[in-house]
């Protein structure tokens, strides 16, 4: 019976999980497409359909703050109608099965959260999450209004954003660097619905492959991490990760 290409690759990354006890994951908006959530660069991504400059950035917010409201709304009432799918249930059972484990998203969807992963950290920030635009004071709510009840705004009088990592604005240093020394003593990294093109979370996989680490990617789609890792597994997350786990003694 022919070996389906894939068996041989989720072999492998099977392997190379059962081998350790010290995981490293990093996921991007591929991980919650199953979710029906949007990916950025897909076919159908984000950023066809509407320009980064117009709604991504901390200009566009000076410059039109109900419209970027208007945006993000919009995503955030998808994520609350969205669940999280087989692929975060995955995680959450690799999770329990590693005795050290770090989930690395750049999905600011809380999706992981809710599939009850516990050491998750969010590198570009949480969509429910407000921050205000002066202060930088924090508000966490899932209060969904919609924009024409008008813009939240911060005790100090100043509007709230989404608390997200906007381009052109550095990512938090304490996540960064807790990912870093993470990566020091891990066996394994797993990178999983990710284009790998957005710096610095894109330098991960390289600083991965250099301290020495077994590396696996799935992605239905090759990437630049496809070029380095050690294993690529080419399928969509809800089927690749729940495979891989068959594969792993209970
Ligand atoms: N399973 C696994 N991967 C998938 C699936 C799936 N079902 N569907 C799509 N993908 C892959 C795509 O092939 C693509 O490589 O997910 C990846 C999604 O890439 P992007 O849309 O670029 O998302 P991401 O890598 O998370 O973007 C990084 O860019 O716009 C900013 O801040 C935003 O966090 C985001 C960052």
């Amino acid at each position: 019976m022919a070996i389906d290409p894939n068996e041989n690759v989720i072999r492998r990354a099977a392997e190379f999980l059962q081998d350790t006890d010290s995981l490293f994951v990093m996921t991007g908006a591929g991980i919650s497409a199953e979710s029906g959530i949007p990916t950025f660069r897909g076919a159908n991504g984000l950023w066809r359909k509407y320009s980064v400059q117009d709604l991504a950035t901390p200009h566009a917010f000076a410059r039109n703050p109900a419209l970027v409201w208007e945006w993000y709304r919009w995503r955030q009432d998808i994520i609350l109608r969205a669940k999280p799918n087989a692929a975060h249930h995955a995680l959450v059972r690799l999770e329990r099965r590693m005795e050290n484990f770090l989930l690395l998203t750049q999905n600011v969807d809380d999706l992981h959260r809710r599939a009850g992963t516990r050491n998750v950290r969010e590198i570009h920030g949480n969509i429910f999450r407000k921050k205000c635009s002066r202060c930088g004071a924090k508000r966490d709510s899932k209060d969904v209004r919609s924009v024409k009840d008008s813009l939240p705004r911060c005790t100090c009088g100043a509007l709230l954003r989404p608390d997200v990592v906007w381009f052109g604005e550095i990512i938090p240093s304490e996540i960064w660097n807790e990912a870093l020394t993470f990566l020091r003593t891990a066996g394994v990294a797993l990178f999983c619905g990710t284009s790998g093109v957005v710096w610095p979370a894109a330098g991960i996989p390289e600083i991965a492959i250099r301290q020495g680490l077994k590396t696996i990617e799935v992605n239905p789609e090759p990437t630049p991490i496809s070029e380095i890792v050690h294993v690529s597994v080419r399928a969509k997350a809800g089927t690749a990760l729940p495979e891989i786990l068959r594969f792993l003694s209970h």
